[in-house]
């Protein structure tokens, strides 16, 4: 048994950072069960992690048969029941606020009471997810970056009432899936953020104005700032929509107009240009 006690983890929602997180999680040797609202999306997120797998042992990423050994940790499940056997929830399901709050109360009556609980939200406050259960002590926050298998950064979120030992657990987790933690308080948008938003903020209200092109922006924080993404290239590949998420519930958590979203932003997501994901953002993205 690993130093942390946690080896069954159980992973609700299969969109992006739920299967990078199962993903890391089965390479680390954890077994994971993937589950997701919708229909088949589980299952569809374990063939692919199973296929980005055999890329990296194809590539010699990672070691010969760690493609097979870890694949076969992974389980897509059907049911949210199936969280009542494993010792750690990761919720990583939509950023709106009902749906964490209706997910997390149907948690606390399946899970038994020492199930630890996280969820990797974005910018709602973790005191406020814990709530909706009656263990809030043994819930916190793991903010994990994006894409989890490549970036090291998990934030670590205390709630208002999250026990020492819950901490402990968890942070000790976080090293066992190979990340280096840091910690934050339970503020709007933790540590990451708070110091991102406004820096995409500034470089929409720089496009808006004419100041220069997007190719232009990004290639400013590229060779300027040594940064490996320019910081519309960086909204494109996050999902402007979930951009604008965090914006809202910044503002209103903070009451600074840094955090205010862009009305080019709320524009561009009306308009269906969500970044990436759907071809289009401040950049396009052929097929
Ligand atoms: N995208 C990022 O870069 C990023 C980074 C850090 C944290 N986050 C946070 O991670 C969470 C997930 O974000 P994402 O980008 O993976 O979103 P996503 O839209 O790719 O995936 C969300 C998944 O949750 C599923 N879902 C919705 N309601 C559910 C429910 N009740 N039970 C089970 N599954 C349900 C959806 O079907 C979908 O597959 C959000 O809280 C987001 O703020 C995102």
């Amino acid at each position: 048994m690993s130093e942390s006690g946690i080896s069954r983890i159980f992973v609700a929602g299969a969109g992006l950072m739920g299967s990078g997180i199962a993903q890391t999680a089965v390479q680390r040797g954890l077994q994971v069960l993937l589950y997701d609202a919708l229909d088949g999306a589980a299952d569809t997120a374990v063939g692919q992690i199973q296929k980005r797998l055999e890329r990296a042992e194809q590539s010699q990423r990672i070691p010969v048969g760690a493609a097979a050994s870890s694949a076969a940790l992974l389980k897509a499940v059907a049911l949210p029941s199936a969280a009542d056997q494993s010792h750690l929830v990761i919720e990583a399901i939509s950023e709106q606020i009902d749906i964490k709050l209706a997910f997390w109360s149907q948690m606390e009556g399946i899970c038994p009471p020492e199930v630890l609980f996280t969820s990797n939200t974005s910018s709602i406050p973790i005191t406020r997810l814990a709530a909706a259960t009656r263990r809030p002590d043994r819930f916190m926050g793991m903010h994990f970056y994006s894409p989890v298998p490549v970036m090291e950064l998990v934030e670590l979120v205390r709630g208002l009432v999250t026990s020492e030992s819950t901490y402990a657990t968890v942070e000790q987790l976080a090293l066992e899936m190979g990340k280096v933690p840091v910690c934050s308080t339970d503020s709007p948008g933790f540590i990451g953020n708070r110091i991102l938003i406004p820096f995409l903020n500034e470089a929409m209200l720089a496009l808006q104005e004419g100041v220069g092109t997007a190719s232009d922006i990004d290639q400013v924080a590229r060779l300027g700032f040594r940064h490996p993404m320019g910081p519309l290239e960086l909204a494109d590949f996050i999902g402007l929509d979930v951009v604008l998420g965090i914006c809202r519930v910044m503002h209103q958590g903070l009451h600074d107009p840094r955090y205010a979203p862009n009305p080019l932003l709320e524009r561009m997501v009306e308009a269906g240009r969500l970044g990436r994901k759907s071809g289009r953002g401040f950049h396009e993205y052929p097929g």
